[in-house]
């Protein structure tokens, strides 16, 4: 998993709604990480369906889902305040004789289960994250005044349908969108919940893949940026009967017309094996940028997190793939304080980070999660401790984040424009190595790939300059339906 972003999403499948009751108002507030984003994306489909539009606001809503996240610290009781406050919005819409039902979606649902329902009598509906597709009869019952707690685990039922929707007729989609291809992780690393939260590894079917990124790129998405826990462990079923890896099935979406970048997040070493590598060599719409996280640079910290590799061995993995891809942007996750850290270990996490020079890295203090072996290991580390040793690792990731950028100067490469900016007149975009970059541009050219020459570098973002080559597939999409863009970047 990787950054983490608080967002709410909207239903917005107007032709299939107004066909229908559409008096209903859904809000749905996602947490964590991007899969989640994704998973909303997929409940607001199938509610659309059942007729539910876009609230604006929580206290315009019928219905309020939390999509929620495990990962962090009191992930639970952040649950159960906000949870307060919507009781409170519950509560006045009432006085007012509008009911409001509540379901809570997400990892902390499938943890919490029944504890949800029993501490927070205001909630309908709970709801773990193989279950969305059953989403429409679970409110049924709700709306019978049954609490509904549904957190089996029937993942293939739940991508057939998620399947069925994303054939249906599409809305417009902005132009990156994520695309889950995988979901769940059997590597049990000691300080992990997912093993836990979204169950053992299972991969989509290469058709029910390419079909929702058809779908996507008729909707508009010109960049698609596939998920998993474990991505690179993909290994899905083809319509012959072959296994897959996530090299073959990148090589199969560079093919689908319209998708010009592409993306994938995020990988475990151990599964980057050498066609994954090959495909960055040879797919020009293979963006140069990998997640993937190590967590620690010492061997005896990777053991006891059971990341099943050792330091020397993703020392020479890096060296593979920059063999291949010299420019790529290498990203990571790192946790300090991880029990039994010592000194050393975190001077060879530090090591590590100096010899691998990344482009930019999410890193953490080591929480411990109930339920996982880390939990109850001895010599857990004082948080002082942690927070020293997180605020020195920062330190020298944000160095190395600000030369990465600052090394994109005067450089001219393509951009994806994705939205407008804050300013009037500005549009933000990204850059192959998924930097943000800011700079004036119509909104017309929302959508289309434009060189970009970089005149200055801020603390979170880079500023450029249209020159020109206008992208002309935005307007060629329109009158002659998809063309590929081939994506260049070229070094200054
Ligand atoms: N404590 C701290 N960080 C954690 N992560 C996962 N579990 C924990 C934990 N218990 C971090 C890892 C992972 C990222 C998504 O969150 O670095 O890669
Ligand atoms: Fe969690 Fe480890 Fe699986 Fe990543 S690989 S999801 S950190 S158990």
């Amino acid at each position: 998993m990787t950054s983490r972003t608080d967002s709410q999403s909207e239903v917005n499948t107007e032709e299939k709604a107004e066909a229908r009751d559409n008096t209903r108002k859904v809000f749905v507030r996602t947490y964590g990480c991007q899969m989640n984003v994704y998973d909303s994306d997929r409940m607001t489909d199938v509610l659309a369906s059942e007729g539910y539009t876009a609230a604006t606001s929580l206290e315009d809503a019928d219905l309020v889902l939390l999509n929620t996240c495990h990962i962090r610290e009191k992930a639970a009781e952040k649950v159960y305040s906000e949870l307060g406050r919507i009781r409170k919005v519950k509560e006045e819409r009432a006085k007012n004789g509008k009911p409001m039902m509540i379901g809570v979606a997400g990892c902390v649902a499938q943890a919490e289960g029944e504890e949800i329902a029993r501490r927070a009598p205001i909630v309908d509906l709970v709801v773990g994250p193989q279950s969305y597709h059953r989403l429409p009869k679970l409110l049924g019952q709700a709306a019978s005044g049954t609490k509904v707690v549904e957190t089996e685990f029937d993942i293939d039922a739940k991508f057939d349908h998620l399947s069925e929707q994303a054939a249906a007729p599409v809305r417009k989609r902005p132009p990156a969108a994520f695309l889950t291809v995988q979901e769940g992780c059997d590597k049990f690393c000691t300080f992990c919940v997912v093993p836990y939260t979204r169950g053992a590894e299972v991969s989509r079917s290469v058709s029910q893949i390419v079909t929702e990124a058809e779908q996507m790129a008729a909707a508009g998405v010109r960049e698609v940026t596939l998920l998993g826990q474990n991505v690179n462990a993909y290994h899905g079923e083809a319509e012959d009967g072959s296994v897959w890896g996530l090299g073959r099935l990148l090589r199969r979406l560079a093919e689908v017309d319209g998708l010009d970048r592409l993306r994938y997040t995020t990988s475990h070493p151990r599964d980057m094996d050498d066609d994954l590598i090959a495909a960055h060599r040879d797919l020009e719409s293979l963006m140069p940028y990998l997640h993937l996280p190590v967590q620690s640079g010492s061997d005896n910290i990777l053991k006891a997190m059971n990341r099943k590799h050792t330091r020397d061995e993703y020392f020479r993995l890096i060296d593979r793939i920059r063999d291949v891809v010299p420019n790529i942007a290498l990203s990571g996750d790192f946790i300090v304080g991880f029990p039994g850290e010592t000194d050393q270990d975190f001077e060879d996490t530090m090591d590590l980070i100096r010899r691998v020079e990344y482009g930019s890295a999410f890193s953490f203090k080591y929480s411990p999660r109930p339920g996982t072996p880390g939990a109850s290991m001895e010599a857990q580390v004082p948080e002082d401790i942690k927070s020293t040793r997180l605020a020195e690792l920062q330190a020298l990731l944000s160095d190395q984040q600000r030369a990465f950028n600052a090394s994109r100067l005067g450089m001219t490469f393509n951009v994806l424009l994705e939205k407008t900016g804050r300013q009037p007149g500005q549009l933000v975009g990204k850059s192959p190595w998924l930097q943000a970059v800011q700079l004036d541009a119509p909104e017309t050219l929302i959508g289309s790939i434009q060189a970009v020459e970089i005149v200055e570098i801020g603390a979170n973002s880079l500023f450029g300059r249209l020159i020109g080559g206008q992208d002309e597939s935005v307007q060629a999409r329109h009158k002659a339906g998809p063309k590929v863009l081939k994506e260049a970047a070229f070094d200054a």
